[in-house]
């Protein structure tokens, strides 16, 4: 890197990213001349402790000794957290936590800057960017989560900056607490949560002190009236809700105030010569950590970029290319936290070791596994209180559902395979493919989507339940599950396809009409799926409904001669049912149409019928798309109004799936991303859930079952990739119990096979 490139760098914003930044680029070339602008004065610094993990502070070590060493001076280091609730402590260990005071760390920067000539300009307003962007070689913007700087070039970055609808406060207890703190107090004005941790050490004659935030529901703050509370009442009124927790000890602000937390994201980090950094680039939910760690790893990203490529664009290309994955990754584990205090009362029944498991394993970086790792006596406690027979983990855990008993908790996702012959008879395929992942070991293998009738189907592929012919093929399906897959249930998934029929087979159009031969649709609105492509549906009559009721109810007791053990209603996915449910496809101003309650009830028509040709000791679920991810479309509330009617009605789980009802949804994937819509309707109804969507660890499927967000896991892609599934996730958990027996003529098989070894002596000695 030229040097004379970046000569003259101007840094906005004195906190811990702009310091630190400035510290490092001039130590890496001293002749440069950095100028860092503050507003405030070195004293007067806001929030109390800042955490820094053992990864930050490895790269802080390497970086700069002199930084490290005086950071390790002031560090409090503890290892433990107790989740405090219900008048319960559940204690966790092995987590390695080390704080300081934010007042110390920026003491220790500004130190460090001053010793290497960096100048910096207390008490004084940056001057506006283009001015600065005139006479600098390079601008930092390190001016937090308000930047200005960010906003004047606002057209460039294109910032999103969305506010959170929980209150908080950043307060501080004169005493340091032994262990990070989690504590719940459930009020008569609704649950209100503490966060606190130690960020400095008590010492004969100074009992050290400790970060208190205090967390609440906008609805909780406004009842408890603090809303209108200046800063001293706010924090005596936190002292008094969390006197036990203070031992009765006052709490103290500084410059503190109730804020609502702010998630910034930007499309681009840089424009021209000026970068953005910390909090100015992005902020993540103070639950997960502090956003000082991504801070200071920005400044080590973007100071080693400068020196290792060959000019100043290219290394804020290098640095945002470098920061933007792993900002993007702590950014949906920080959003997951955030969603799951902001839902926190809704856990507040839970059994207190359960909570606690919840809690640590609520962004999901906290696995079961790892869970197991740091403190196995605290997961084998959990563990038990879950019911896991001794030495089964928590997906080989039976679960009954009426008659039913399922040995384990893994479900193969109802998959449609547009595999079958012209008369939607299933074949050898069919066999096959359903046959192998009952070996595999789940649970529950469910059917794709069978249809109701000739013209229920989605595509010329689908199987369907309206011939005789199509039953006997079935019967040979479930019959070699029961007889050969002893222990494995066979599900069937009931469907008809409203405005999504008549289209292409996947691999050739999904969703797109047939090229000729189309049948004519019908849905609860004549809307079309597709604008311009789709057929425009016809609307049903009270005769076409009966019509569609019956050939549902047809198929059920087809269904149940079949063998089948369990029945799902498909009433997700923009299908018929579905479409009856969604505002966005339901669009009829009869009884049908209108309020959630008048859009259930055909759908619940449809279910009762089919509940009552069903044998009353064999399980019915139903498959809902609990968001259409679409603005207008299914709530939050008509989700859980949806899955209250069904189980009121005699649904035994609801099957939470989201979305596919349009095509303009923007659903927002990522790991188990559809699991919090579960979690709500099991944890706020009291009705058992199967929760899906990019599960694909058995880690995963551990930690949703035990922290109670599900009772089962359906997996669908993962077990295209891989029949085996269960049995591979049994034998990587080296459990061999009931819950996932090797098919004996695979028995042989059920070690991984040895991959390549050495027989050279590992290396034990080192010899001078
Ligand atoms: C009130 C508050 C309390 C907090 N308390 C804590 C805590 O206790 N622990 C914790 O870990 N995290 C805390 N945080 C979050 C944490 O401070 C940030 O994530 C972290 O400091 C980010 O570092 P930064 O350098 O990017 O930004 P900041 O630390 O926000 O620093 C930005 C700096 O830029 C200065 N500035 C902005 N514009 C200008 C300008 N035009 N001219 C001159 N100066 C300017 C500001 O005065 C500020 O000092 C708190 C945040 C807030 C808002
Ligand atoms: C090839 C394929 C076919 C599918 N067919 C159906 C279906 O017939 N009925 C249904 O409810 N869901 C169907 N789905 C959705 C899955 O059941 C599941 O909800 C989705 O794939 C998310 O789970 P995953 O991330 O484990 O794959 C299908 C998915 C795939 C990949």
């Amino acid at each position: 890197m030229p040097s004379r490139d970046t000569e003259r760098i101007a840094v906005v914003g004195g906190g811990p990213g702009g310091l630190y930044a400035a510290a490092l680029l001039k130590r890496l070339r001293p002749g440069r001349e950095i100028t860092v602008w503050e507003r405030n004065a070195p004293e007067d610094t806001f929030g109390f402790g800042v955490v820094l993990s053992d990864e930050t502070l490895g790269g802080i070590e390497h970086a700069d000794p002199v930084v490290y060493a005086a950071l390790s001076d002031a560090f409090v280091r503890w290892d433990t957290i107790d989740v405090v609730h219900r008048g319960t402590t559940q204690t966790s260990g092995g987590h390695g936590f080390a704080a300081l005071e934010r007042r110390t760390l920026l003491r220790i920067l500004h130190e460090r800057c001053a010793s290497l000539g960096v100048r910096l300009r207390f008490r004084t307003e940056a001057p506006p960017t283009a001015e600065l962007a005139a006479c600098h070689d390079l601008v930092v913007a390190a001016d937090g989560v308000h930047s200005a700087t960010r906003e004047a070039h606002a057209r460039h970055f294109r910032p999103t900056v969305t506010h959170h609808r929980n209150r908080y406060i950043w307060l501080a207890a004169d005493f340091a607490f032994d262990s990070f703190r989690f504590e719940i107090a459930e009020t008569r004005h609704g649950v209100m949560q503490l966060h606190a941790y130690p960020f400095a050490r008590p010492s004969p004659g100074d009992p050290g002190a400790s970060t208190v935030i205090v967390e609440m529901r906008d609805e909780v703050w406004r009842a408890a009236g603090l809303d209108t509370c200046g800063t001293a009442e706010s924090a005596e009124r936190c002292a008094e809700v969390f006197a036990k927790a203070l031992g009765g000890r006052p709490l103290r602000s500084n410059k503190s105030s109730w804020l609502t937390f702010a998630t910034v994201t930007n499309q681009r980090w840089s424009h021209g010569r000026t970068v953005l950094l910390g909090d100015a680039a992005h902020t993540a939910h103070f639950s997960i950590g502090s956003g000082t760690k991504l801070a200071v790893e920005d400044a080590l990203a973007l100071a080693a970029c400068l020196e290792e490529q060959p000019g100043l664009s290219a290394a804020l290309a290098a640095y945002e290319a470098e920061r933007r994955p792993v900002v993007l990754s702590t950014q949906r584990a920080a959003a997951a936290s955030l969603r799951w205090f902001e839902e926190l009362p809704q856990y507040a029944h839970q059994p207190p070791r359960r909570f606690a498991f919840n809690l640590l394993t609520r962004s999901r970086r906290v696995t079961h596994d790892n869970l197991r790792l740091r403190d196995p006596g605290f997961t084998a406690a959990v563990e038990e209180e879950f019911g896991c027979p001794p030495g089964t983990p928590p997906m080989f855990t039976p679960l009954r559902l009426r008659g039913l008993e399922l040995r384990n908790r893994i479900v193969v996702s109802p998959m449609d395979m547009y595999s079958a012959d012209a008369d939607g008879v299933p074949g050898d395929f069919h066999l096959v493919h359903l046959g192998a992942r009952a070996l595999g070991g789940a649970g529950l293998v469910m059917t794709e989507m069978v249809c109701v009738s000739p013209e229920g189907r989605i595509t010329l592929g689908c199987t369907g339940l309206w011939t005789d012919e199509q039953a006997d093929a079935w019967t040979k399906i479930t019959r070699f599950v029961h007889d050969t897959a002893p222990g494995a249930a066979i599900g069937v998934q009931l469907g008809h396809s409203g405005r999504k029929g008549s289209t292409r087979r996947m691999w050739e159009g999904i969703d797109e009409p047939l090229e000729d031969g189309n049948w004519p649709v019908v849905a609860a609105s004549p809307l079309p799926y597709a604008h311009g492509v789709s057929q425009v549906p016809q609307a049903l009559d009270r005769g076409g409904m009966d019509a569609v009721r019956d050939r549902f109810t047809e198929a059920a007791r087809r269904a149940a001669r079949c063998g089948f053990d369990l029945l799902e209603l498909h009433c997700a996915h923009g299908y018929l049912l579905s479409g009856f449910l969604s505002p966005l496809t339901n669009r009829r101003t009869d009884a049908y149409g209108g309020s959630v309650e008048n859009r259930l009830r055909f759908p619940l028509e449809v279910f009762d019928a089919v509940r009552a040709a069903w044998p009353r000791e064999r399980p019915m679920t139903v498959r809902i798309s609990a968001t259409d991810w679409s603005h207008g479309g299914t709530s939050d509330e008509d989700a859980l109004a949806v899955a209250r009617a069904f189980a009121a009605h005699g649904a035994d789980a609801i099957d939470v799936s989201t979305g596919q009802v349009v095509p303009e949804e923007r659903p927002e994937y990522g790991r188990s991303y559809q699991t919090p819509y579960a979690d709500r309707i099991r944890n706020v109804l009291g009705v058992p859930v199967i929760a899906v969507g990019a599960i694909s660890s058995w880690d995963d499927v551990n930690s949703l079952l035990l922290a109670g967000r599900a009772d089962l896991c359906a997996l669908a892609r993962p077990h295209l990739h891989d029949p085996h599934w269960t049995l591979h996730a049994a034998a990587a958990q080296c459990y061999t119990g009931p819950g996932a027996p090797w098919p004996l003529p695979y028995r042989a098989g059920s070690r991984p096979p040895p991959t390549g070894r050495t027989d050279a002596p590992k290396p034990r000695l080192t010899l001078d």
